[in-house]
């Protein structure tokens, strides 16, 4: 047997969840209704896949830019500008495969043997791994779910050794679909301050808010441009997640070291799809407002029906494309109900417990996967599932 590097067999993840259960299904002939996956339903808008086809009908076939392509990081500046409010140029930008190649960088980067990396719990997975691959600690701080997984000094603070070296912040939160308010991010600020952190910001689903909610980004907040490294992608907003297109926003000094891990990981994004991104930038936004729009009903259907089933309670997503519906009412396990759901029903959910221990009674549904009828599907077999427990 080849032995693997300790690298591999000693970091996150140890499973990929229900993903991985519903896929060893493919095939059996159920019908099954996905709602594990944070995989967009709409297409890509037409507008985006035109100027792509155009770029590769011209030729742009060769190697680009390192860091990305020049007038895609002057647009992307223009945008991180105007949506972001951060103050950020051209040359502080690199486009990168998706934010997992984002955040692989920006961990490989910042985290030396031995740093601690706080996540706030609910977290999301992806980023154990990375932190463990780069030879760091993962702390968990968890939020309290009482107050509906709010940012709370003393739970992070307590946390905080001589050791750490950051606080990864997802927001839109996933799983929890929290849009946390600029007092909550304050806190954040206040902590990485004081102790001297740097803050990972996982901004991936910033446009996909709903009833007005306002996604404010932690590097526009007073004395944060230089201890955070923000990531963005297009995958969710605009449904490009088959693409793998994100970008780094992050303060110049931090720039030369995040790309030596994305030149050498993959010298950098393919050209053509970079000019669909372009597009995707300086084109219209009604194809985004469409998408979101379409999102929030799926939302509002599955909340109400949610809490129409015994044993449910549903918090209203503010943002993101999951609902985390609370199921201790029911007294199952997470995982129990997941498979059991699975097993019964046809309908894959991920358990919450998959999130990190407050997790732990809850189940994440998304309902941004599938259409509303599909939707609608799901929840009538919920309903049946829950009604005969
Ligand atoms: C919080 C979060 N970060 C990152 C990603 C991955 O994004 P991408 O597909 O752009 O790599 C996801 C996808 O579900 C996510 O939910």
């Amino acid at each position: 047997m080849v032995r693997l590097a300790r690298r591999i067999t000693q970091t996150s993840p140890k499973s990929f969840g229900m993903y991985a259960k519903a896929a060893g299904l493919a095939g059996s002939g159920r019908d099954l209704i996905h709602l594990e996956l944070g995989r967009p339903f709409h297409d890509t808008p037409q507008h985006i896949k035109d100027a792509t086809i155009a770029a590769l009908k011209r030729g742009e076939v060769h190697y680009s830019d390192l860091q990305g392509l020049p007038q895609l990081r002057e647009a992307l500046a223009a945008k991180l500008r105007g949506y972001n409010r951060m103050d950020i140029s051209a040359n502080e930008i690199i486009v990168t495969n998706g934010l997992t190649q984002a955040s692989f960088a920006a961990f490989m980067t910042l985290i030396d043997q031995g740093d601690e990396a706080i996540l706030l719990e609910p977290y999301y997975p992806q980023h154990l791994g990375k932190i463990e691959m780069a030879g760091g600690k993962t702390v968990i701080a968890p939020l309290d779910r009482d107050t509906g997984f709010r940012i709370r000094r003393d739970l992070i603070e307590a946390k905080i050794t001589k050791a750490t070296r950051m606080i990864v912040l997802v927001n839109p939160v996933n799983p929890t679909g929290r849009v946390y308010s600029r007092a909550e991010l304050q806190i954040v600020v206040d902590l990485a301050i004081e102790h001297d952190l740097v803050v990972l910001s996982d901004e991936v689903y910033e446009q996909i808010l709903f009833d007005g909610a306002e996604h404010v980004s932690i590097a526009s907040l007073p004395g944060m441009k230089e201890r955070t490294v923000s990531m963005y992608a297009f995958t969710k907003a605009y449904a490009m997640d088959g693409w793998r297109l994100g970008y780094i926003a992050a303060d110049k000094s931090l720039i030369p070291g995040l790309m030596k891990i994305t030149s050498t990981e993959v010298t950098h994004v393919n050209t053509f799809i970079q000019y669909g991104a372009l597009a995707a930038v300086t084109g219209p936004a009604s194809a985004l407002d469409a998408m979101v729009a379409d999102d929030q009903k799926k939302r509002d259907l599955v909340v109400a029906r949610l809490n129409q089933m015994p044993g449910v309670i549903c918090a209203r997503p503010e943002g993101t494309i999951y609902a985390f519906p609370d199921i201790r009412g029911t007294g199952l396990k997470s995982q129990d109900a997941a498979d059991l759901i699975l097993e019964r029903t046809g309908v894959v959910v991920e358990a919450g417990s998959f999130y990190g221990e407050m997790g732990e009674g809850h189940l994440r549904i998304c309902f941004g996967s599938e259409s509303i009828e599909r939707i609608g599907e799901a929840m009538d077999r919920l309903t049946t599932f829950f009604n005969e427990l």
